[in-house]
């Protein structure tokens, strides 16, 4: 269900900006004057942040320890804790299928995973998009039995933290942007159902006017440089939120565990993954442009070549994995099957090629999986001589976009999409 933005999204995204800047939108809950202060002190921070050491993560069965940022066991073999996160080892997706299995799907989350009951839930919509403006304190609401009632869909869509990657601006490039260093597992495709987000907008009462669509976290606020930021939010387009984004409360064939949203999560395919909001509780429709922390200080690419305010970000870029262990050991002499996977946010991947030390050739794409959000492929290899080697994987989408040798340097490391070394040992 990837899809390129349609040029009125890219109009759109332009509009809010300018509208921004010129002080005429509505950013519910911080000032923004907050957010451009705010823009320093995030500097400073996010660089104090990215010389600590990463805190590891405490596995913590549900129910058992609250404070953990993360519910479900985190199996070292499976997971990689990074501060509040943990990253899918590539090496557990070796002879799986076509999803991640939940038990090694990525987690990025703010602060905790919150327990929720789903008894007391309630989506609540309000704002002036809607007929009658419903405010936030009167809004129109939705249960979960409701929801469940509304025709279900199905979506095999691709999640990926828009900073995975970020690693390698430091590994390869030598630039040392702050954040989560993520090598390449903050990225999987799960089977998700649920509920068109565009369905519940619609019954809610959407106007012709709505212009945006910002749907709310109920997780702890962030609160970051002594600034408390409020819940995590960021605004969707109207066209976008009426496309192809669900109100998914399944993955993989069972409710959202804990970590991915319970009860209910906004799954937007191929986006930037702060677009698909955990734990959806309050939900702003608008006629006026909205804006958070999430759309304006992160999320967005600032740096040499951009405009002053950043610019938007949307889908994600074309990436390639091994589905191997980093310096993992390859026996001598022997043919081994190199397997991986590739994927991009804009569309379905066409082409990929694999270099093993000696020039770049195809890799055998699986058929099955032609068209969908990733491309599973193999290609065949006899190491002849002992010693360290690089393996190389790159890939093309069907809108022609490929893996640079180099990313586009951005200040806080988005998108890298830069052809990644992977070192082995033949032995
Ligand atoms: N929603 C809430 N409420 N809080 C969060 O911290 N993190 C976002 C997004 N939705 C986040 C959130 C980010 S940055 C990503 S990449 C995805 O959730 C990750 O989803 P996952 O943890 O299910 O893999």
């Amino acid at each position: 269900m990837s899809r390129t933005p349609s040029p009125e999204e890219t109009d759109h995204d332009g509009r809010r900006a300018r509208q921004w800047l010129a002080g005429r939108a509505h950013c519910p809950g911080v000032a923004r004057d907050d957010l451009l202060e705010l823009g320093s002190a995030m500097a400073a921070l996010t660089a104090a942040a990215a010389e600590r050491e990463p805190v590891a993560v405490t596995p913590a069965p549900v129910g058992v320890d609250p404070g953990a940022p993360i519910a479900k066991p985190l199996r070292p073999d499976l997971l990689r804790p990074l501060e509040t996160n943990a990253e899918m080892r590539w090496a557990a997706m070796a002879g799986q299928g076509y999803v991640v299995p939940n038990d090694r799907f990525f987690v990025r989350n703010h602060t905790r995973s919150p327990r929720l009951d789903a008894r007391s839930w309630r989506l609540r919509l309000f704002g002036t998009g809607l007929a009658g403006a419903p405010t936030r304190d009167d809004p129109v609401e939705f249960d979960l039995d409701e929801l469940r009632r509304l025709p279900a869909e199905e979506s095999t869509a691709l999640l990926e933290c828009a900073g995975n990657g970020r690693r390698f601006f430091a590994d390869q490039q030598d630039e040392h942007p702050p954040g989560v260093a993520w090598d390449l597992g903050g990225v999987g495709v799960a089977r998700w159902r649920g509920v068109r987000l565009g369905a519940v907008l619609r019954r809610a009462g959407l106007t012709a006017d709505a212009v945006d669509v910002m749907p709310e976290g109920l997780d702890p606020h962030y609160v970051t440089g002594g600034v408390d930021l409020g819940p995590v939010r960021r605004p969707l387009p109207v066209a976008k939120a009426l496309d192809d984004v669900l109100l998914a409360y399944e993955m993989n064939g069972e409710p959202l565990g804990v970590d991915h949203g319970f009860p209910v999560r906004v799954v937007v395919p191929g986006w930037i993954g702060i677009a698909s909001i955990k734990w959806v509780g309050p939900i702003e429709v608008s006629a006026t442009p909205l804006f958070s922390p999430w759309n304006t200080r992160f999320y967005r690419m600032f740096g040499p070549g951009r405009p002053a305010d950043g610019a938007d970000l949307g889908a994600q870029c074309v990436k390639s994995a091994f589905e191997l262990a980093w310096d993992a050991r390859v026996p001598a002499g022997t043919q081994v099957l190199l397997r991986g996977r590739s994927w991009s946010g804009a569309g379905p991947i066409a082409r990929v090629e694999v270099d093993t030390g000696d020039g770049w050739r195809p890799a055998d794409l699986v058929a099955a999986d032609r068209g969908g959000p990733w491309q599973r492929w193999t290609v065949r290899w006899r190491p002849m001589t002992p010693g360290r080697c690089v393996l190389r994987a790159r890939a093309t989408d069907v809108t022609g976009a490929g893996q640079p040798d180099r990313a586009d340097r951005n200040d806080l490391g988005y998108l890298f999409d830069a052809v990644v070394r992977h070192p082995v040992t033949v032995r």
